[in-house]
């Protein structure tokens, strides 16, 4: 096996403009379409918290499509290339194709991705694909049938979920991203099984760490797999090797077989800090926008947007918020003391990985 040293990536001489107190551009907008989902996953919405009486965010408090592509016009003039839709389930938003449709338009939205933990999506693949969506990436965890069950709190079908990815292929949304969060005694030991289904498909298995994100998950550093303990694994087991980042900020670490039988990679907030090449902004799904994945909070957009606010002050006050913005939360918590150090983290589902 093989690494490739880090680079300092954020410099980017073809991308001058904004830049935030770190020097980091505006790259990225993830947009949480709606806090639901039909998934529990007791990494990210545990059942026994997200419960029949819990109370998600109701319509009149989300985000309309208008005011969502409003946000994403203003981030898109502040230098913003890279669109990806996310929830909780993004597919439970009944009007995500024409919002889709919408966004792709823009001008300067050079890649449209969505994530999604795909059971919805085989009878509604083609359709976005044909509304201008670019890629799709797939909440997936394992393929066992008694641990994807137990990982997706009870509520999962296998079977769709495969014929989902099936679906997307099909329609074109490549390449298929595959995100699977591993834990300790939970599925670590199907992650050999999991890629090994889908070696050699042009899909890409992303393992990511376990997160000490939001504060209701229960997380604990002795369920976290270090990526590297993991790499060693997969390298015994078919040979790998370090290949460059995709795009300056890419949060994998792409490794590719030596045989040829495609990409893995390791997003590894935890043992492996990435915040030095952060370029994304969070919109959750009542319009707050977030700087980082582990902010404890965030700067409300929905009531501008309700009190009229024309395009440039909207992008004016994108513009602040990002020259102002030093976020690097993975750098500095130690993760042992992960809680301690921000106890009020807004939960991952309310602005989507
Ligand atoms: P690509 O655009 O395909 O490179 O995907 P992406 O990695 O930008 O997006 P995706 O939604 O697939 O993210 C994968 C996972 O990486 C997320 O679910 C998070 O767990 C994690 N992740 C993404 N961005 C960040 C980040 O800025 N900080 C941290 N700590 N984790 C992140
Ligand atoms: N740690 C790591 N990844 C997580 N995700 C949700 N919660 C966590 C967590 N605590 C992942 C999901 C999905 C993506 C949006 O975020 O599995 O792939
Ligand atoms: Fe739903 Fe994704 Fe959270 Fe699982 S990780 S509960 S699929 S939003
Ligand atoms: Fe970006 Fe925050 Fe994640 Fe660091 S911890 S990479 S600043 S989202």
């Amino acid at each position: 096996m093989s690494r490739t040293p880090d680079i300092v990536e954020f410099r980017d001489p073809e991308r001058p403009g904004l830049r935030d107190a770190l020097a980091r551009p505006l790259h990225d907008l993830r947009i949480s379409l709606l806090d639901r989902c039909n998934y529990r996953c007791p990494y990210c919405m545990p059942e026994s918290e997200y419960h029949a009486d819990y109370q998600f965010l109701r319509k009149s408090q989300r985000l309309t499509h208008d005011e969502i592509h409003a946000v994403a016009r203003a981030a898109v003039r502040l230098g913003v290339s890279k669109l990806r839709l996310t929830g909780g389930e993004p597919l439970l938003d009944k009007n995500l194709p024409s919002l889709v449709s919408r966004l792709a338009a823009l001008p300067g939205v050079e890649d449209l991705a969505l994530t999604t933990n795909a059971q919805l999506l085989a009878p509604i693949a083609k359709t976005l694909a044909d509304s201008g969506l670019h890629r799709i990436t797939v909440s997936l965890d394992s393929l066992d049938h008694e641990v994807f069950r137990r990982m997706s709190g009870g509520r999962g079908d296998l079977a769709k979920v495969l014929d989902g990815i099936a679906a997307a292929e099909a329609a074109g949304l490549a390449p298929v991203k595959i995100n699977t969060v591993v834990q300790h005694g939970v599925n670590e030991h199907t992650v050999l099984d999991l890629l090994e289904h889908f070696r050699g498909s042009g899909h890409i298995v992303r393992l990511i760490e376990f997160m000490d994100v939001g504060n209701r998950n229960g997380w604990r550093m002795d369920q976290v797999v270090p990526s590297r303990e993991l790499l060693a694994a997969i390298d015994a087991r078919w040979p790998v090797e370090a290949v460059g980042r995709n795009y300056a900020g890419e949060v994998a670490r792409r490794y590719v077989y030596r045989d040829g039988q495609g990409e893995i990679g390791f997003i590894s907030s935890v043992t492996e800090p990435f915040c030095g090449g952060c370029s994304r902004a969070r919109l959750s799904a009542e319009g707050v926008l977030y700087t980082c994945l582990f902010a404890t909070h965030g700067t409300n957009l929905r009531e501008p947007l309700r009190e009229g606010a024309t395009d440039e002050e909207l992008e004016d006050i994108l513009r602040r918020i990002w020259l102002q913005r030093a976020d690097r939360y993975s750098e500095l918590r130690r993760p042992e003391a992960a809680d301690a150090h921000a106890p009020h983290k807004v939960e991952m589902y309310r602005i989507g990985g």
